[in-house]
């Protein structure tokens, strides 16, 4: 638990800082959220800002908005033409997270949707070139199996937590709903034959899915 907290902070020290709107709403989300550990931070927000500005997206998917920390990142390393659809089922979040795109002045290019991804997606209608998949686990499978179609050929999909803190891969797997998921999830990327993927031992576990066909 030491070790992790020190690797943590280490990391931390050694990323580029968090500007004056993210480094609010990071505070703001541990000041005003039962579960603030799931924002997901100034490490994996750089990272996923550099991948978009990398790939340059169009038109991202989220599924699991919480504050809206992730969705900036991604927003602003795809600037300028990128819009964002962010899917979010709790709908006690709405103000803070309209309220962060606001004052990161991200509104005309994200379009926050509150209600369940497992019933929204379907009447989504773009075709998207990156999806960020950090919602409930138990419904990762769900997910894939909802969001894959959405996905364009060479588009790129990025799971979150696929390895559950290593529960995914102990001996004796726990039998929880959660794990199944997961576990569900990472056999039914790796038997895809349509898809490419890499699992990037990055924090909690990072599934990074290329879209063949
Ligand atoms: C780990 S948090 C997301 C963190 C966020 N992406 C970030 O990086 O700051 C997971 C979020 O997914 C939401 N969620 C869970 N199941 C969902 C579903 N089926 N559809 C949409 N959102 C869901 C939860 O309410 C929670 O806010």
């Amino acid at each position: 638990m030491r070790a992790d907290i020190d690797r943590e902070r280490y990391i931390e020290e050694h990323t580029s800082p968090e500007d004056t709107v993210l480094r609010d709403l990071h505070r703001r989300t541990y000041l005003s959220t039962c579960n603030p550990r799931m924002l997901s931070g100034p490490s994996q927000g750089k990272f996923l800002e550099m991948l978009c500005n990398m790939l340059m997206p169009r038109n991202i998917l989220e599924i699991g908005t919480f504050t809206g920390y992730s969705a900036i990142c991604m927003a602003r390393g795809a600037m300028p033409h990128v819009h964002v659809d962010t899917v979010e089922v709790n709908d006690e979040l709405e103000g803070t997270i309209r309220q962060a795109f606001a004052h990161a002045n991200l509104e005309g290019h994200i379009d926050l949707h509150i209600g369940d991804a497992r019933e929204l997606l379907p009447s989504l209608g773009r075709t998207y070139d990156f999806i960020y998949v950090d919602g409930d686990k138990r419904h990762y499978p769900d997910y894939l199996r909802l969001a894959l179609p959405k996905l364009r050929p060479g588009g790129y999909m990025l799971a979150d937590n696929v390895l559950w803190g290593g529960k995914v891969y102990a001996p004796e797997a726990p039998d929880d709903a959660h794990t199944r998921a997961v576990m569900d999830f990472n056999r039914m990327v790796a038997n895809n034959p349509d898809v490419d993927n890499v699992l990037i031992p990055s924090r909690d576990g990072l599934m990074l899915i290329r879209k063949l066909r």
